[in-house]
């Protein structure tokens, strides 16, 4: 029999550097390292310092020429354009050549950034692994994101060469992503040298020349380039992320520690076996996306699906279901959202029962809390186990999981089960002591952390101090607060910052607030998430007019609204404020955003006892009824 959970956990967390040292045997490295862990400059860690790999060769030359050339390495599934198409390792590998050959001939070398905006397409996936396949780090930005979002990234990547497409296809909709890209480059201070870009039919944009070049023109005659071995503690992305402000974290990956890590997830968390075809429908702009569309799959030798759809509406809510069947797909990973976006529209499940899914095995969650009614709607309906797991941008792999892998432990609803091995989760008070079971406090963990978590943010190390290993010296704050039970099982019930969760994006509501600011008419505003039956959590606005404005009210909230969209980007799901005449403060001025969403929800609340005027919580909620909030 092999080892339980409790066995690996806590070998795991006893001899991490003999555990990681095991798992690292999977990967294929050009130099072996002569140290597992570094830890001299605390508390700064770096997983295997002198080794080298690549971690293309690993992901597609590994199985290419080991045995699995002719297997589906990827299978692109578009209902949004009516494609399907499959590369096998060895094409998808020849095609990444060659578009590395691409890169280098723009003078694209080991350690230059390289910013891909692109929609859910096959070359999104190939400039990644072209990137990191001469060493350069890679910076993917969600296409849902605004020209200003772009353009701040751009100034912090620095790129030598972007890689976009004419457009992203939405449903009933087109995105045209070339004036966006153009208008970012002329928003930013940084100018890349060149554009790559990838002409789809459903609109062809125009080239500026010689800046701009077509994908394919940008290929002809290109040196097919082989892999470039990097540090294992080289960075292999860059992947911003929402920070406390407008300024959004650019989270760095390692090499070494990501391969090693992911390729351990992917048999020990997710029970999959090389060979098997694995589903991650979410995005190549989220983390995501870079984990289990793009490494972990490819990493382990399965077939990954790249799914440009919806879960519902592209064409039905059986959408999935059609894609399990058609593919083979043993496991589906998603966020809830999409779940109950499926249940809403097919509340009896009745499409699933159209396709055969007898390989599938199970589903994943992740990306926000899941709700115990839509986990039993999907246990009820798919009959297989759901698995809620809980992890970051930053950690870049699960913290928490049910690990079907090694052990399946009993479900509970509403929590992502135990700390996966590698993981010393600890919940802690206000006075750094741990709480009693049930207590909530907020969520840490032990360093140093497994390899595959952020090493830094990049070029901002202060930055990376300050807003994890700061307030609780030997550990990193994960900003979720949560408790944990008896049996150790992890409950994760809110983030302890301005973080909201909205259809599984990540959005920080003081960057809206600082666009609401810019508002000519605008004194003073504040932005809070408030629950929604889709979406989880969507974001509304509260402003507070300047004296004297004489502009309708309906106007500014209108051009606030159209604001965000701008500079933030539609995936920001801004559509609802009000204009109120104060905002609730405590005494020293904080504004009571807790208590104003707990209003807003009809939750119970407490009058807070530092509040400056208690009278305007009355008003607070007369204007959230204005918009259907509040009881
Ligand atoms: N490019 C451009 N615009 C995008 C975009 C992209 N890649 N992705 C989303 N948008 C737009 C949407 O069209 C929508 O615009 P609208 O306000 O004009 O309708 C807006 O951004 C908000 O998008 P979203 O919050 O995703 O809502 P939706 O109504 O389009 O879809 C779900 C809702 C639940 C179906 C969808 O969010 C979903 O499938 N989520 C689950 C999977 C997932 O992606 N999880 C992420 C991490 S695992
Ligand atoms: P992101 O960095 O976009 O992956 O978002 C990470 C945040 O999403 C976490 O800090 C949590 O607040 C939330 N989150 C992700 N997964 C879960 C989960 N399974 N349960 C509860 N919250 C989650």
């Amino acid at each position: 029999m092999g080892e339980t959970y409790a066995q690996i956990y806590r070998r795991s967390i006893e001899e991490p550097e003999g555990f990681w040292a095991e798992a690292a045997t999977g990967i294929d490295w050009t130099r072996r390292w002569s140290r597992v862990l570094d830890d001299s400059r605390k508390p700064f860690y770096r997983w295997f310092p002198d080794a080298e790999l690549n971690t293309c060769h690993n992901a597609l030359d590994r199985h290419a020429d080991g045995g699995r050339g002719d297997q589906p390495a990827l299978i692109y599934d578009s209902p949004l354009t009516s494609t399907v198409r499959t590369y096998t390792f060895r094409q998808l590998r020849d095609e990444i050549a060659r578009f590395a050959g691409a890169l280098t001939r723009l003078g694209v070398a080991k350690g230059d950034r390289v910013i891909i905006y692109m929609p859910m397409v096959p070359e999104a996936v190939i400039a990644m692994l072209a990137t990191a396949r001469i060493g350069a780090i890679h910076s993917v930005v969600f296409g849902g994101f605004a020209a200003k979002e772009l353009a701040t990234r751009i100034n912090d990547a620095t790129p030598k060469v972007i890689v976009s497409a004419s457009c992203g296809i939405e449903p009933g909709r087109i995105i045209a992503y070339k004036p966006l890209l153009d208008a970012a480059i002329e928003m930013a201070d940084h100018k890349p040298d060149h554009c790559i870009i990838y002409q789809r039919t459903q609109c062809l944009a125009a080239l500026t020349r010689p800046r701009d070049i077509d994908w394919y023109e940008a290929q002809i005659d290109a040196t097919p380039q082989p892999c470039v071995p990097v540090a294992a503690t080289d960075p292999l992305y860059i992947l911003y992320t929402s920070g406390t402000t407008g300024q959004p974290k650019g989270v760095v990956r390692d090499n070494g520690g990501h391969a090693v890590a992911l390729k351990w997830t992917m048999s020990n968390v997710y029970g999959v076996k090389p060979g098997e075809v694995y589903w991650a429908a979410s995005d190549v702009g989220w983390v995501v996306g870079h984990s289990y569309i793009v490494y972990a799959p490819l990493l382990h030798g399965c077939t990954t699906v790249l799914y440009e759809g919806k879960p519902v509406g592209t064409p039905d809510a059986g959408a999935f279901w059609r894609v399990i069947a058609q593919h083979k797909v043993s496991v589906l990973f998603t966020a809830p959202t999409a779940f109950r976006a499926i249940k809403r529209d097919d509340p009896d499940g009745k499409l699933i029962g159209k396709y055969d899914l007898s390989c599938f095995r199970t589903l994943f969650l992740a990306g926000e809390r899941s709700d115990p009614a839509t986990l039993e709607w999907a246990e009820r309906h798919l009959k297989v186990p759901v698995i809620d797991h809980w992890w970051q941008t930053e950690t870049g792999w699960a913290i928490a999981a049910n690990c079907i892998g090694i052990e399946q432990l009993p479900v509970k609803h509403g929590s992502p089960t135990k700390a996966v091995p590698g993981w010393d989760v600890r919940v802690l008070n206000n006075e750094d002591k741990e709480v009693k079971p049930g207590d909530i406090g907020n969520i840490v963990c032990k360093l140093p952390m497994p390899p595959g978590v952020l090493p830094t943010l990049w070029r901002a190390e202060e930055r990376f101090f300050k807003s994890y290993l700061e307030r609780y010296p030997g550990f990193y704050l994960t900003a979720d607060a949560g408790y944990r039970d008896e049996d150790d099982y992890l409950y994760i019930m809110a983030r302890i910052d301005d973080i909201i969760n909205t259809a599984g994006h990540r959005l920080s509501t003081g960057a809206m607030e600082e666009v609401l600011a810019s508002h000519p008419d605008v004194a003073e505003c504040a932005v809070i998430g408030v629950a929604d039956d889709l979406k989880g959590q969507v974001p509304i606005g509260f402003l507070v007019l300047k004296a004297g404005c004489e502009n309708p009210q309906h106007m500014i909230v209108s051009e606030v609204v159209t604001l965000v969209r701008e500079r933030i980007g539609p995936v920001a799901s801004f559509k609802s404020a009000v204009v109120v005449k104060r905002l609730p403060k405590t005494r020293s001025g904080k504004i009571l955003r807790g208590t104003m969403q707990k209003i807003a929800d009809k939750q119970e609340w407490n009058m807070p006892a530092t509040i400056d005027d208690p009278a305007i919580l009355d008003e607070i909620a007369e204007a959230l009824r204005t918009i259907g909030y509040a009881r």
